[in-house]
């Protein structure tokens, strides 16, 4: 099998290709690198530099590679970003997928695997989130996750096409430093941040109904997550015409302050934080029901929140010498 990995010069897809590779699978990156980094394709797996929205060069690559499996990481992700500009997400999010099953089912392609998230569910007001919970988007970031979800299955049920849309709780951690996420978007690069400049880190929002008032989430390992795509992959070859719809969590809630705590004890750290207002259109809890993925690929995440943060902080010292310095008691 071939795969195509788009987006897999990312934090994520690099993830991705190398756990594919080591899977024994053969993989061709395909990113416009405008946040990818190619020094993350490993050697030995083909390049290709493009965009989506290309249409002749994701054929030309189609064939010219004999692709028999994708799966599509390439996306535009920052929530607030996308409040700013939905016009510039909905081009690339879905009129990209668009052109892409375009391309994927002229040429035959077998298997699909598409990156969601858990911002389709907006505020799920569960205690654990089911695969079954009400999608409300509550930014056009999670808008365009959840039209491309339709895209997906509407195109797999009238081609044949087999697909999995994964939805992804909050991704941390790296598999070695150098696949680190860069970005400073997140809330441990964002604590690792302050740390780093000798400042508290922020808590946003100390008044949520949560037990220690501060928002959870369900943190789960890019290794790990990188493995649910290798099982779904293999899942889609295994059995033509599926239809998978999966979160991809770990089904633990961590709250913000229990993150910051951890985050000091690792880097050693003492810095209590600051609490600082909320940030709009932030739900209180979502933590997901990891059932279903268990049932349907065998896969569980492997990787605890210390392991989290102990890969995160040794790639954040790779890119922040000075951070091993700051230590503040
Ligand atoms: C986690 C919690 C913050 C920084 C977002 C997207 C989601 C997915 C993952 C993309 C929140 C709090 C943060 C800080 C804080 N995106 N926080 N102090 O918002 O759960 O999810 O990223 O694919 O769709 O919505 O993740 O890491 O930004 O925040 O208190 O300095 O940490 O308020 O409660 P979030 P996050």
């Amino acid at each position: 099998m071939t795969w195509l990995i788009t987006g897999g010069a990312g934090y994520i897809g690099a993830h991705v290709v190398r756990a594919m590779t080591e899977a024994g699978e053969r993989a061709v990156v395909y990113d416009d690198l405008s946040t990818g980094v190619a020094a993350r394709v490993p050697d030995g797996v083909p390049l290709v530099e493009g965009s989506t929205l290309d249409g002749e060069l994701l054929a030309r690559t189609l064939t010219g590679h004999a692709v028999t499996g994708v799966v599509h990481l390439a996306a535009k992700k920052q929530v607030g970003e996308s409040v700013e500009r939905p016009l510039h997400y909905y081009r690339e999010n879905v009129e990209g997928l668009r052109v892409l099953l375009d391309a994927v089912t002229a040429a035959g392609v077998a298997s699909f695997v598409f990156s969601s998230s858990a911002a389709v569910y907006g505020m799920p007001d569960v205690g654990l989130v089911t695969e079954d919970t009400p999608c409300v988007p509550m930014s056009p970031y999670g808008e365009t996750k959840l039209a491309g979800e339709w895209l997906v299955r509407a195109t797999g049920r009238a081609t044949g096409l087999s697909t999995a849309c994964l939805r992804y709780f909050n991704v941390a951690g790296a598999a070695t430093p150098e696949l680190a996420d860069t970005g400073v978007s997140n809330l441990i690069p964002m604590v690792f941040e302050k740390l780093t400049e000798g400042a508290p880190p922020r808590v946003f929002g100390d008044d949520y109904p949560t037990p220690d008032g501060t928002c959870v989430r369900d943190y789960i390992h890019v290794a790990d997550l990188a493995e649910a795509h290798v099982a779904a992959a293999h899942a889609l070859t295994a059995s033509p015409g599926r239809d998978l719809t999966l979160n991809i969590g770990r089904g633990e809630g961590v709250s913000v302050r229990e993150m910051i705590d951890r985050i000091n004890t690792v880097t050693g750290h003492d810095r209590p934080p600051a609490v600082a207002p909320r940030r709009p259109g932030d739900p209180a809890r979502v933590v997901a029901s990891a059932d279903r993925v268990t049932a349907e690929l065998g896969w569980k995440a492997r990787h605890d929140v210390q392991d989290m943060i102990t890969s995160a902080w040794a790639g954040w010292i790779r890119l922040h010498p000075e951070a091993a310095r700051s230590r503040s008691s």
